[in-house]
């Protein structure tokens, strides 16, 4: 038996996207992104929630889970950036966005600042290389990075 549940407000959004599902296992990635809204990460608990109410095993839920870098599966910082660190952002210049970053918030790959602000992650590509260099800012893109553009941002959530 799991601890977590759902909000009444999102057993009543999961009930809804149900219906556009002809079957209940496509609701894997809605219900996560259901979870993630409500705890702000997906604990093994909520995963073994969702196992049972969508009718798979704990290991597929997991499985998706962990094979999207967009879902965090521990607690982050309030503002969580993820910067992509893979080819196009690399040659666009994502090594000086992370410099300002470790610079600014004194925190590094993985880690989160003391006060609970921010946390930090290099990831692989976000999918929007035609952009490069990108972050993403809890679910919002951030697009064509420059370290004054990075600085400016992280400035105005300060
Ligand atoms: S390489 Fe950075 S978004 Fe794809």
């Amino acid at each position: 038996m799991s601890e977590f549940c759902f909000s009444k407000e999102n057993e009543k959004k999961f009930n809804e996207l149900k219906k556009r599902y002809p079957d209940i296992k496509a609701m894997m990635l809605p219900s996560l992104w259901l979870v993630q809204e409500q705890e702000g990460w997906i604990s093994l608990d909520a995963m073994k929630f969702l196992a049972k109410k969508i009718g798979v095993s704990k290991a597929d839920v997991y499985s998706v889970a962990t094979f999207y870098t967009m879902f965090k599966l521990e607690l982050k910082g309030k503002y969580h950036i993820s910067l992509c660190k893979t080819a196009s952002c690399k040659l666009r210049g994502s090594k000086k966005i992370r410099e300002v970053i470790i610079e600014k918030l004194g925190i590094k790959h993985g880690e989160t600042t003391k006060d609970g602000k921010f946390s930090f992650e290099e990831v692989e590509c976000l999918g929007a290389c035609g952009n490069a260099p990108v972050i993403s800012l809890n679910d919002e893109y951030f697009e064509n990075l420059t370290p004054k553009k990075i600085e400016e941002l992280l400035d105005r959530l300060e």
